[in-house]
C-alpha cells in the first residue's frame, strides 16, 4: 500500500507514470471510466477549499468511484473521537483517506492507525498534488520539464516546499524568492537539495528580487497562508518587491506564469499579468482534476 503524504514517497519513474496517466485521462477520459468501479473514499477537509474539493470529488466520479465529502470545518479531526478511531472507522467502509488538515501530523496518524492510502490534499507543511498538477501543466506548455528553470516568488509556504519535492525528483531547476526569514521549510529545503543533486537539478533560495532573471516560469501565491488572518495590508511593504507585475515579468524573462489559487489580485500578481497571455493560471486548475484521477487510481489499485 502507498500514500501520498509528502510527495517524497515516489521516484522520477512514478512521477512521470503519475504525469503521463494524467495526460491520457485528460485526453481520453472516457476509456479510463470503470478504474474505480465499486471504489470510494473519504474525502475529509478541516479547511476551505474550491479547487480541490470539486477535483477530487470529480476524480472519484469520473473514474466510476464515489467521494464521500466529510466537512470537517466546525470541528477539526480528533476532537469527538480519536484519528485513530476515525481512521479505523473509516477504513471499514471506504478505499482511501484524501484529507486537508491543519497539521501534517493528522495525515501521518490517519496513516497510522488505517489500512488505506492516505492522500495529502494540503497541510501545513506539503500540497503535492498540486506540485504534480503544476508540473504537468509546465510540461504542457515548455514541452519538457528535465533542466526547467522555476522561480517561486513571494512565501515560502506549503506550496514551495511541495514545489521543491516535486522539482528536484523531476530534475527541474527551482529557485525560491523570498524576504528574508520567510522561506521554505528548512528541513525540507535541505532532504529535497539531496534528491535534487541526485537528478542533475538545483534549488536555491534567494531574497534579493533583482536576481530574478533567465528562467522559464514563475510563480507565486499568497503572502498569508490559510489560517493565518493578519491582514494582506498589514504585509503589503515586505512582500510588494516579490509582486509578478509587468516588470518582474519581463525581468525574469518568463515564458509562462502559474499560481495555485485562489489568487489576491494586485497583491502577488497584477490583473494585468493574471488576465495576460503568458499566464496559465486555470490549466493549472484544470489539471488538479486530471492529476487527482491519476493519483487515486495508482494509489487505490495498487
Ligand atoms: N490551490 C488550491 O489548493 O485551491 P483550493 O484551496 O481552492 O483547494
Amino acid at each position: 500500500m502507498r500514500h501520498l503524504l509528502t510527495g517524497f514517497e515516489f521516484n522520477q519513474d512514478e512521477y512521470l507514470d503519475i504525469l503521463d496517466t494524467a495526460a491520457a485521462m485528460k485526453r481520453e477520459p472516457e476509456k479510463f471510466a470503470e478504474v474505480l468501479k465499486g471504489r470510494s473514499g473519504a474525502i475529509m477537509f478541516e479547511k476551505p477549499s474550491l479547487r480541490t474539493r470539486t477535483t477530487f470529488e470529480l476524480a472519484f466520479y469520473r473514474l466510476g468511484g464515489h467521494g464521500v465529502y466529510l466537512d470537517l470545518q466546525n470541528g477539526e479531526l480528533g476532537k469527538r473521537e480519536t484519528i485513530g478511531d476515525y481512521a479505523r472507522n473509516l477504513c471499514r467502509w471506504v478505499d482511501c483517506l484524501v484529507g486537508r488538515v491543519f497539521a501534517q501530523k493528522t495525515l501521518e496518524e490517519l496513516a497510522c492507525y488505517g489500512s488505506v492510502p492516505v492522500i495529502n490534499a494540503l497541510s501545513d507543511l506539503y500540497h503535492p498534488a498540486q506540485a504534480m498538477a503544476d508540473y504537468m501543466t509546465v510540461r504542457e506548455h515548455l514541452g519538457r520539464l528535465k533542466g526547467v528553470k522555476l522561480a517561486y516568488v513571494g512565501d515560502g509556504n506549503n506550496v514551495t516546499n511541495s514545489l521543491f519535492v516535486a522539482g528536484a525528483t523531476l530534475g527541474v531547476n527551482v529557485t525560491c524568492f523570498c524576504p528574508l526569514g520567510c522561506g521554505p521549510d528548512v528541513q525540507v529545503f535541505t532532504k529535497a537539495s539531496e534528491l535534487a543533486r541526485k537528478n542533475g537539478c538545483t534549488l536555491a533560495v534567494e531574497n534579493d528580487p533583482a536576481l530574478l532573471k533567465d528562467f522559464d516560469v514563475i510563480y507565486t501565491d499568497t503572502w498569508v497562508s490559510m489560517g493565518d488572518n493578519t491582514p494582506l495590508e498589514a504585509v503589503k511593504k515586505k512582500y510588494m518587491p516579490y509582486q509578478i507585475n509587468q516588470e518582474l515579468l519581463q525581468r525574469s524573462g518568463a515564458q509562462i506564469v502559474m499560481h495555485c489559487l485562489p489568487a489576491h489580485r494586485n497583491y502577488e500578481i497584477t490583473d494585468e499579468v493574471m488576465d495576460g497571455p503568458k499566464s496559465v493560471v486555470f490549466d493549472e486548475a484544470e489539471n488538479r482534476l486530471h492529476i487527482h484521477m491519476s493519483v487515486l487510481s495508482k494509489l487505490i489499485k495498487a
